[in-house]
C-alpha cells in the first residue's frame, strides 16, 4: 500500500456505518416499512436486527423505545407514539432481535422501557425473555439428551447395564424443536443468555455445583462465602427466611424437610414452629461440620442427611417418606437443576393433601427484567409440573454496606417475590 492509498477497509466501514445509522434512525422513527425493508432485505449487514451505535451501544430495540421519552421529565409518553414504538419492538422482536442487549449505560432495551415508563414496551420485551429463555431451557435439555444417549450407546456399546434413571422423559416435549428451528433460536439464545444470568437460583454465574461443594467456605457470623467471595447465604435474607418458614409451616406438629442448611436461618424459624419431623439435606462438608458444631444432630425432630439432594432423595422416596413443607435453597445450581427438582421429586415427597412448598427466589436477581422473566419462566414450568403457585411481594431494604468483601452484589431488584407452591387441584 503506498501512502497515497486510503486503507480500503475505511470506504467499506463508512458504508457499514452509514447502514448501522440508517437502521437506527428508521428504528428511532418508528418507520414501520422502512425498517422492515432495512432489517429483512436490504442492508447488507448480517445481523441488522442486532446493529450497535458506537457510542451509545444502542441497538435498533434501544433506539425504538428511547425515542418514546417524553421531552418534559415526569410527562405521559404520548399514546401515538407508544402504539407505533410498540410495532416497531415487535417487528424487531419477530426479525431476531436480542432482547437483553446492553447498551453503553449498562441497559437492556427492558431497563430503558421500565425507566421511562413505557410499560407497554416493556411487557412486550419481557415475554420475548420469556420465550428466548423457555426455548434455551428446552434446547439445554435437548444438548442433556443427546449427550444421554451417546453414553447410553457407548454403555450398550461395552456391554454394560445401562442406568435406566430418568432416561428419555424430556424427549416427547422436545422433539418438536427441528434442526433449523433450533440452530437459529441457538443462535439467538446463546447471545441472550450472556446477559440473563441463569447459572443459578442463588445467580452466581460460572460457579459450578462440584467446584463449591469442594471449595473452603468463610464461615462468618453475617455470612458465608467460598472460596471465590461469592455469598453464599447472608443474613439480610433473614425476614425472607422468616416470612418462608411460617408460610411453608403455619403450626406446630407438621413434617418439613428443608434442602440446603447454609447458616441454619430459615431452620431455626422452621424449629420455632415445634415441627414433628424437621430433615435437612446438606451437601458441603464444611456446612455440615458447622451444623454439628451448633448442635443441630441433637436439635428436636432434626435428622441430617448428609450429601447432595440429588443423591438423597431418592432414598427418602424409596422409605415412603412424605413431608407437610418442603424448602428448596442450594447454592451454585443451574435453573436445570432446579426445575428437575421440581419435576421429578417433589411429587414423590410432598404430603398431596394440603402440603406446600418454596424455594429462594433468586434467579435473575441482579436487573429487574431478568428478575421478572425468570418469574414468568418459573411460573410455566411450574404449571407444566402440575403445581399452582402464589407470590407474595416482601420489600427488601437497600442493600450496600452488606456486599462488602463479597464478589458480586446478587441482589438489586427492591421487592423480593416469596412463592407458595402447592399441587394442583
Ligand atoms: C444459600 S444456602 C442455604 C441458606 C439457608 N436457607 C439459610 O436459611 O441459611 C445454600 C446451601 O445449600 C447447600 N447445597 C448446595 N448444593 C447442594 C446440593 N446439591 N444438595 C444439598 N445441599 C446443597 C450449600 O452447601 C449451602 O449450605
Amino acid at each position: 500500500m503506498t501512502d497515497q492509498e486510503g486503507p480500503e477497509i475505511t470506504f467499506g466501514q463508512i458504508d457499514v456505518d452509514l447502514d448501522v445509522q440508517e437502521i437506527l434512525l428508521a428504528a428511532s422513527q418508528h418507520d414501520f416499512a422502512k425498517l422492515r425493508r432495512l432489517v429483512r432485505t436490504q442492508s447488507a449487514l448480517p445481523d441488522a436486527s442486532n446493529v450497535k451505535d458506537p457510542e451509545t451501544g444502542y441497538t435498533p430495540l434501544h433506539s425504538a423505545i428511547a425515542a418514546c421519552e417524553p421531552e418534559t421529565e415526569g410527562a405521559q409518553i404520548d399514546p401515538d407514539t407508544l402504539k407505533s414504538g410498540a410495532e416497531a419492538v415487535k417487528l424487531l422482536l419477530q426479525e431476531g432481535a436480542i432482547w437483553n442487549d446492553l447498551d453503553n449505560n449498562d441497559e437492556t432495551p427492558g431497563c430503558l422501557a421500565r425507566r421511562i415508563g413505557a410499560t407497554e414496551l416493556y411487557e412486550l420485551i419481557v415475554d420475548a425473555g420469556v420465550r428466548a429463555e423457555m426455548l434455551l431451557n428446552r434446547l439445554d435439555g435437548y444438548e442433556e439428551l443427546s449427550e444421554d444417549e451417546e453414553e447410553e450407546d457407548d454403555v450398550k456399546e461395552s456391554g454394560a447395564k445401562a442406568d435406566e434413571e430418568g432416561e428419555g422423559e424430556v424427549a416427547p416435549e422436545l422433539v418438536e424443536v427441528s434442526a433449523e428451528q433450533a440452530a437459529t433460536i441457538l443462535s439467538t439464545a446463546e447471545a441472550e443468555a450472556q446477559a440473563l444470568e441463569t447459572e443459578g437460583v442463588e445467580a452466581n454465574p460460572g460457579v459450578t455445583n462440584a467446584r463449591y461443594l469442594d471449595s473452603n467456605l468463610n464461615i462468618q457470623q453475617d455470612k458465608i462465602l467460598d472460596s471465590d467471595q461469592n455469598g453464599v447465604m447472608m443474613q439480610w435474607e433473614s425476614d425472607i427466611m422468616k416470612k418462608s418458614a411460617v408460610a411453608l409451616l403455619p403450626r406446630p406438629g407438621l413434617k418439613v424437610l428443608n434442602i440446603g442448611h447454609g447458616m441454619g436461618i430459615v431452620d431455626g424459624f422452621f424449629q420455632e414452629q415445634g415441627p414433628a419431623e424437621h430433615h435437612i439435606v446438606e451437601a458441603h462438608a464444611d456446612v455440615v461440620a458447622e451444623m454439628k458444631k451448633r448442635g443441630w444432630d441433637s436439635k428436636p425432630g432434626v435428622t441430617i442427611h448428609e450429601g447432595r439432594w440429588q443423591d438423597i432423595l431418592p432414598g427418602l422416596v424409596g422409605e415412603g417418606i412424605t413431608f407437610d413443607a418442603i424448602y428448596y435453597d442450594t447454592f451454585a445450581e443451574s435453573y436445570a437443576d432446579f426445575r428437575d427438582f421440581f419435576s421429578e421429586h417433589v411429587i414423590g415427597l410432598l404430603e398431596q393433601d394440603g402440603g406446600k412448598w418454596g424455594f429462594f427466589n433468586g434467579m435473575g436477581a441482579d436487573r429487574q427484567i431478568s428478575y421478572d422473566v425468570y418469574q414468568k419462566v418459573a411460573e410455566m414450568d411450574l404449571f407444566e409440573a402440575g403445581f399452582d403457585v402464589d407470590w407474595e411481594d416482601i420489600p427488601v431494604p437497600k442493600l450496600d454496606g452488606e456486599w462488602q468483601g463479597v464478589k458480586r452484589a446478587y441482589w438489586v431488584v427492591d421487592n423480593y417475590r416469596l412463592p407458595l407452591c402447592r399441587f394442583m387441584d
